[in-house]
């Protein structure tokens, strides 16, 4: 198993929402991820959603009572507060976050905000008339200023029957929002990375497209990939299949001129550039302001003309990544698009093989550089990404292709 939560101690703590039943998934989507999780619960949490909810879902002891004489958890807690990566609170009350920001100290959540010396990732969810509270609001900005990471809370229907921000953060974001902080200080921490993704759509009249078949998974997971890793992450977005992930900065870009020119405004800043999308190399030359009729033709020709070459035209200066897609003389056609394009590294793969490359969560690439072919086995496309994030960071290290 890989991905961002692999091996990573984590505090959960729940206090006394209605969202409380929300944390049971995010315990379950972390616990599957790899983490271990140690679930600290309010009296009034406990009211919601029953401790053995959480201890089923996390096969741990869930401390809820500090003074219990029979918990060896209760003993130990400073001991877990200090092994953890990061303490989560979510869901966050009102009455929670003023223990937070004043460092009130007594239940199992706030004394393990004092104890510990993790990353703080608060997720506050109330009614909508108390999140614009300014007794709220003043707290809030405390515990920013002290450095936890606030995540949401979002819009939408609330318990109390009005609509306004108060919502619990949606577990994707949650999950999303906790990797970036576990990685903050990863390898490619202080780095700012483009990554392309997704397939272009050339429009040939307002209805139909020219396009390919990228479901954008591969380019997604280089982005959370890098995330992870602690870097800066601006994801150049076509047309996919799939949700962006949480922590980076998106930019929609459907054709291949807007993604040329999405792409050249972001590598000014950037470290590193990895262009995994599908970009159209040929364009209506004319498409039509008008829908096309099937009465007003009997056949249809349509000319097309050349796109740029996108990463071939970034300037020197950044590491430069690129894929190959073949479907023949894959390492041949790798080799000639890593020197043709000016690139460090091509990642290639051959979309014939069953199970990997376009739509497939799995991918099976050669990693191509000057010094020579590195067969990577068939894998997850999150970790292809961390492989292919491997050599960004050796490129990065050895200080040849630098930020400009
Ligand atoms: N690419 C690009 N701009 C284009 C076309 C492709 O920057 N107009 C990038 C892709 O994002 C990918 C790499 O170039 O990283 C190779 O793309 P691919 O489609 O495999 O190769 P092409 O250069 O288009 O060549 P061919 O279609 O002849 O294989």
């Amino acid at each position: 198993m890989s991905g961002p939560f692999h091996g990573k101690r984590i505090l959960l703590g729940v206090s006394g929402s209605i969202a409380a039943y929300k944390a049971a998934d995010l315990a379950s989507k972390l616990t599957q991820g790899g983490a271990e999780v140690d679930v600290l619960m309010t009296h009034s949490a406990t009211r919601f959603v029953t401790p053995l909810t959480f201890r089923s879902i996390t096969h741990r002891p869930v401390l809820t009572d500090l003074f219990d004489p029979g918990s060896p958890e209760a003993i130990e807690h400073v001991a877990l507060a200090q092994a953890a990566h990061v303490l989560v609170v979510a869901p966050a009350t009102a009455h929670m976050l003023a223990k937070l920001a004043l460092g009130l100290a007594d239940d199992p959540i706030s004394v393990t905000a004092l104890a510990t010396g993790a990353p703080v990732l608060v997720a506050p969810a109330m009614d909508a008339n108390m999140w614009e509270h300014p007794a709220v609001r003043r707290n809030v900005e405390t515990l920013i200023e002290r450095g936890a990471v606030i995540v949401g809370p979002g819009e939408g229907r609330l318990a109390s029957g009005l609509t306004g921000w108060g919502r619990l953060a949606e577990t994707p974001e949650l999950l999303g929002r906790i990797a970036k902080t576990l990685g903050a200080n990863g390898d490619l921490s202080g780095r700012s990375i483009v990554v392309s993704a997704g397939g272009t759509q050339e429009p040939l009249d307002p209805v139909r497209v020219l396009t390919n078949r990228s479901s954008g998974k591969m380019g997604y997971a280089i982005a959370e990939a890098a995330r992870d890793r602690g870097a800066d992450v601006t994801l150049v977005t076509a047309s996919a299949a799939v949700e962006p992930p949480v922590g980076v900065h998106v930019e929609r870009a459907d054709t291949a001129e807007q993604m040329r020119n999405a792409v050249q405004e972001a590598v000014c800043s950037a470290d590193a550039l990895v262009m995994a999308a599908a970009v159209a190399d040929y364009r209506p030359a004319d498409p039509s302001g008008e829908k096309l009729k099937k009465e007003a033709m009997a056949d249809l020709s349509v000319a097309l003309e050349r796109t740029d070459d996108i990463i071939a035209g970034v300037p020197d200066g950044i590491v430069k990544v690129a894929f190959a897609a073949e479907s023949r003389d894959l390492l041949k056609n790798a080799r000639a698009k890593l020197k043709g394009k000016g690139v460090h590294l091509v990642a290639a793969n051959d979309i014939t093989l069953p199970g990997a490359g376009f739509g497939a969560d799995e991918n099976k690439v050669w990693l191509v550089d000057e010094g020579g072919d590195t067969e990577l086995p068939l894998m997850a496309k999150y970790d292809v990404a961390m492989a292919i994030l491997d050599r960004v960071v050796a490129l990065l290290g050895t200080g040849r292709p630098k930020g400009r």
